[in-house]
């Protein structure tokens, strides 16, 4: 049990391992069996207060280091989450029943923002603009924001911390990231890692608590917290909205999705399939960029249902440490239930299952297709967070185009078509913050990831990730002769 080694029963503040100010703590427990893996600190808004001292104290020391140094610091962090690559997955399978390859997928997908900003940290350029008067000179800096609070989903208990504190600490901002109650295990290892890799104290800050909203509140109410980035629901995303307004915090909001994936006449239809498996699955149907509603020319849609729906049964459910498990449990009984009602709202509005429909066992569900789908079903506004693959059918490019708008979200978005015009026509017209073309994952730490409309505003990762955590500063030099 190497994983042991990483496992940590305290919060992260201000260089210690710390309990709750209050002495209150709560069970995790792994979705996969319902046993209790740890308990870890129930901490309180005094808490959140102690570790914003901590940081704020803090960033006038970390943001004078050079881009070099933070940049090693970083890159030593990463090489610590590699090294430890095996121990992490581990972990994060206990606790989030995100099976063992999806574990190492994500520790690797995480690791890869601390890899990539380690290597921005050098490139915060400015700007150098040509003045309209002969007696001036004009230039742009950037500087870092400040204390940064990142709020982390349970669907990914690594990559949402390393996606936003890896641009933080490059820019120079030190963090407090208020890690899920379901799966706060791989966030504090990951705070192990950044204490071995050597950031100052007060830099990095991890903060467990069963009482989400109380530490939102306060972190978005804290004028020492400049910029909150959240990764979560849209509901949620608003009310921290709503909260921040007091303080005029910055924010980065990635919310919800309810992504479309068309198939249209002139796609691979294998390939289509290959596409739509892997993006409605992964993580069991519990991630932002999941397909949500698969949408299928009539022409296709028979031999695109039958292909998928068998591919579907080719699924292995079990032990989700066993590195060929494809499907693992869902997070918890919530999730389990919304599965249910959607599915039973589905057929009662006319939708037949071809695959699936059932509870296997325990929080275990089996992967469900869901034939004859249409637009008043709950499973075509709602995301569904689960493995239930809806199939709708649509006769023009033009419905298709307004079927996959159809909605407040704007996420993620997939098409296959073979027909390079209508790629074009199709991407541009799809109100969506990415799109996928014959591609089913588009996650990298290379590409901006983020949404438009409500699922909310920013991106992470890539060479626009940095700005998120950096104010613009003008300098306007006068009297020059
Ligand atoms: C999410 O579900 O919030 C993130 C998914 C991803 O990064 O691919």
């Amino acid at each position: 049990m190497e994983y042991k080694k990483l496992l940590k029963n305290q919060a992260f503040v201000n260089g210690k391992w710390v309990q709750a100010t209050a002495g209150k703590s709560f069970d995790v427990t792994n979705p996969a069996t319902g046993e209790i893996i740890s308990t870890v600190p129930d901490m309180t808004r005094e808490d959140v207060r102690h570790a914003i001292d901590a940081a704020h104290t803090a960033w006038p020391d970390y943001r004078a280091l050079t881009a070099k140094e933070r940049a090693a610091l970083l890159r030593r962090w990463f090489d610590l989450i590699i090294e430890y690559k095996e121990e992490l997955a581990h972990l994060m399978t206990l606790e989030s029943g995100k099976v063992m390859t999806e574990s190492l997928g994500e520790v690797a997908y995480g690791a890869a923002f601390i890899e990539w900003f380690s290597e921005e940290a050098k490139r915060t350029y400015g700007d150098v603009i040509p003045a309209p008067t002969p007696d001036k000179r004009m230039v742009v800096i950037k500087q870092a924001i400040g204390v940064v609070a990142a709020i982390t989903p349970w669907n990914f208990p690594l990559a949402m911390i390393t996606r936003k504190v890896g641009p933080a600490l490059a820019a120079g901002c030190p963090v407090i990231v208020k890690v899920p109650s379901e799966t706060p295990l791989t966030g504090l290892a990951l705070a192990y890692l950044a204490e071995q890799a050597g950031f100052p104290k007060g830099v990095y800050n991890t903060l467990t608590s069963k009482d989400s909203g109380g530490i939102g509140k306060e972190l978005c109410e804290h004028p020492h917290i400049r910029k909150l980035s959240f990764t979560g629901s849209t509901p949620v995303g608003k009310i921290l909205m709503e909260q921040s307004a007091s303080t005029l915090k910055k924010l980065s909001l990635e919310l919800g999705g309810n992504a479309p994936f068309i198939v249209f006449d002139d796609a691979d239809l294998d390939e289509a399939v290959q596409g739509a498996l892997v993006s409605k699955f992964r993580h069991n149907g519990q991630t932002c960029v999941c397909v949500n509603r698969i949408l299928v020319q009539d022409s296709v849609y028979d031999a695109f249902l039958e292909k998928f729906t068998k591919a579907v049964q080719g699924l292995k459910t079990g032990d989700v440490l066993e590195k060929a498990t494809q499907i693992g449990p869902l997070i918890n009984q919530k999730g389990l239930e919304k599965v249910q009602e959607h599915i039973k709202d589905a057929q009662t509005k006319g939708a037949t299952i071809t695959t699936g429909g059932k509870v296997k066992e325990g929080l275990f569900f089996q992967p469900t297709v869901l034939a004859g789908a249409t637009p008043d079903m709950l499973i075509a506004r709602e995301e569904v967070f689960g493995p239930v693959a809806p199939i709708f059918k649509f006769k023009t490019e033009e419905e298709a185009i307004q079927l996959a708008n159809d909605t407040e979200y704007g996420l993620a978005s997939y098409f296959y078509s073979q027909n390079v015009n209508r790629c074009w026509r199709v991407a541009e017209a799809l109100e969506y913050g990415m799109v996928g073309i014959n591609e089913g994952l588009i996650s990298t730490e290379v590409a901006p990831f983020g949404g438009i409309k409500e699922s909310g505003f920013g991106r992470e990762g890539s060479k626009y990730g940095m700005d998120y955590y950096m104010e613009m500063k003008y300098l306007c030099f006068g009297g020059v002769q």
